[in-house]
C-alpha cells in the first residue's frame, strides 16, 4: 500500500512539472546545461473544413552557435489547450534552416517562393531527395507521441558563425498544414484530401489535375474547403503550432550528426559517368494505395511498398523514425543482406482526448541503437519498406465508406525513414570525408 501511495506522488509530480512548462509560452528552462525554449507559430485562423497550409518565415528560434537536442510540437489554441486531431487534423509541419540576406524582409514570403532567390539559400539536410523533404524535422498527426531526442554526445548543429556566408543570418522557416474536420461528411477523406471532397479539379499553380489524380497534397492547399455536412455550425478559431526546441551551447564535446531522409516513392538514377549524368532522386513524397478487392477486406490484405536506394556516404545509425498516415501499419529500413536497420511502427488513438485520437495515427516507434552498432555502408543497397492495410486503422463508421472506395489515397511523404548520420572518423568512407557513423 505504501508502495503504491508513493508512485502515485511521483505521478503527480511529473504531471505538475508539464503542466507549468505548458502554461509558459517562450519561457526558457535550463537543466543539466539543456536548455529548454516554447514558442508559439504565428496565428492561423480556421472553420469547420477548412485548410491552412502556411510558411512562415523568420520564425523565433533559440540564437547563436548550438546543438539541438529535440523539437517537439502541437497544435493548441488561444488559451493554450491541446486541440485533438478530430476537430484540427494536422496533415503535416516542418521545419526548415536557411540563410538570408541582412535587410531583407523574409516575412513577405508565402509558399516556396522564396527558396530560389539568390538573398535566400535553404540549408538543406544531407538528403537524399533532389527536392523537398529537406527539412531539419517534421511529422504531422503523430507528432504528440513520437520522440525527435537526439542522444549524448550527439546534436544536430546550427549557428555555426564560420559557415554562415558574410552578410547572411541564419533564420528558420515553418511550414504548419492543418485541416479543420469538425462537422465534416467525411472525416478520414478530408485527412487524405481526397479531391473530390474538396470539389477541387486545378492544384494551387492553376494546373488542371490528371484524372487518375484521386487525393493527395494537390487538393488540399491552402484555403481549400473539405465538404461539411448541411446546416453545421462551427466557430472560426485561432490556432498556434507551439513548438519545444531543446538544445545545448555549442562545445567541441558534442559530436554533430547528419540528416537523411529517404522517401519510399524516390525514383532513383544512379550516376552515369560515361555520358556525365549525376544521381538524381525525384521523390514524390505521396502515392495511393488501392484497398482491397471487395469480399478479401478482412482477410488483413496488406499493401507493401519498397524502394532500394543507397546513401552517399556511411555512419553509425543514432535514431530512426518512420511516418505514414492513417492506415500504415509499420515501416523498416533493411540493409544489405536483409538485416534491419530501424522498424518504425505507428501507434493508433484509442480514446478522444489529444494524443489518444480513435483512428489516427498518434505516434510513430523510433529506433535509438546503441552508437556503433548499426551501421550503414556508404554506397551500401538500402532498401525501405511501407506496408498499409485497408481493414487498420479505419475504425467505426469510416469503415465501410473506406472500403465502397476503389482507390484509397494515401497522403504526403508517403513514408520517410529520417536517418542522422555522424561522422566518426576521418579516413574510412573511401569518398575522401572519412568514415561515418549513422544513426
Ligand atoms: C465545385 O466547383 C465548381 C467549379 O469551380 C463550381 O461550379 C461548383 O459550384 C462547386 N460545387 C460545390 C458543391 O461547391
Ligand atoms: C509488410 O507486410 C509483409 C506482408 O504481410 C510482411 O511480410 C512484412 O514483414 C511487413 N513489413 C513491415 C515493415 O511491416
Amino acid at each position: 500500500m505504501a508502495h503504491n501511495s508513493n508512485c502515485l506522488l511521483n505521478y503527480l509530480a511529473i504531471l505538475l512539472l508539464l503542466s507549468l512548462l505548458q502554461s509558459s509560452q517562450a519561457h526558457r528552462r535550463t537543466e543539466d546545461g539543456v536548455k529548454t525554449e516554447v514558442f508559439l507559430s504565428p496565428k492561423f485562423v480556421l472553420e469547420p473544413g477548412s485548410v491552412s497550409n502556411k510558411y512562415y518565415y523568420g520564425i523565433n528560434f533559440p540564437r547563436g552557435h548550438i546543438a539541438i537536442k529535440s523539437f517537439n510540437a502541437e497544435v493548441v489554441d488561444e488559451e493554450g489547450n491541446a486541440v485533438p486531431l478530430h476537430e484540427t487534423y494536422l496533415h503535416h509541419w516542418v521545419l526548415l534552416r536557411y540563410y538570408q540576406q541582412k535587410g531583407v524582409d523574409v516575412r513577405k514570403y508565402h509558399g516556396d517562393l522564396g527558396f530560389h532567390r539568390s538573398d535566400h539559400i535553404t540549408i538543406k539536410n544531407s538528403g537524399v531527395c533532389d527536392s523537398g523533404l529537406s527539412q531539419y524535422f517534421g511529422l504531422g498527426s503523430e507528432t504528440r507521441r513520437t520522440a525527435t531526442d537526439v542522444p549524448d554526445p550527439y546534436g544536430i548543429e546550427v549557428g555555426n558563425p564560420v559557415d554562415i556566408p558574410a552578410g547572411y543570418e541564419e533564420g528558420w522557416v515553418l511550414n504548419v498544414h492543418a485541416i479543420d474536420t469538425r462537422g465534416a461528411e467525411d472525416k478520414l477523406g478530408c485527412t487524405e484530401c481526397r479531391c473530390h471532397l474538396y470539389n477541387v479539379t486545378i492544384d494551387e499553380y492553376g494546373r488542371v489535375l490528371p484524372p487518375d489524380y484521386n487525393g493527395g497534397l494537390k487538393c488540399c492547399y491552402d484555403e481549400m474547403r473539405c465538404k461539411v455536412k448541411e446546416g453545421f455550425e462551427g466557430v472560426k478559431r485561432s490556432l498556434y503550432l507551439r513548438y519545444t526546441v531543446k538544445y545545448v551551447d555549442w562545445d567541441s564535446s558534442i559530436v554533430p550528426v547528419k540528416i537523411y531522409i529517404l522517401d519510399v516513392t524516390d525514383i532513383w538514377t544512379k550516376a552515369d559517368e560515361s555520358r556525365g549524368l549525376r544521381e538524381r532522386h525525384h521523390c514524390l513524397v505521396e502515392y495511393e494505395v488501392e484497398s482491397c478487392p471487395a469480399g478479401s477486406a478482412n482477410s488483413g490484405c496488406t499493401h507493401t511498398k519498397a524502394l532500394t536506394t543507397s546513401l552517399p556516404t556511411g555512419g553509425d545509425v543514432i535514431y530512426g523514425v518512420g511516418h505514414q498516415h492513417a492506415g500504415g501499419t509499420g515501416t523498416t529500413l533493411y540493409g544489405e543482406g536483409g538485416r534491419v536497420i530501424c522498424s518504425s511502427n505507428p501507434t493508433y488513438g484509442k480514446g478522444n482526448e489529444p494524443g489518444n485520437e480513435a483512428g489516427y495515427i498518434v505516434g510513430m516507434s523510433t529506433c535509438y541503437p546503441l552508437p556503433g552498432t548499426v551501421k550503414i555502408y556508404a554506397g551500401e543497397a538500402l532498401t525501405l519498406v511501407s506496408n498499409y492495410s485497408s481493414t487498420q486503422g479505419h475504425t467505426g463508421a469510416h469503415t465501410s465508406m473506406m472500403l465502397s472506395n476503389i482507390i484509397w489515397p494515401i497522403v504526403l511523404f508517403g513514408v520517410a525513414i529520417i536517418v542522422v548520420v555522424v561522422i566518426v572518423f576521418k579516413g574510412e568512407t573511401g569518398q575522401g570525408e572519412g568514415y561515418e557513423a549513422m544513426l
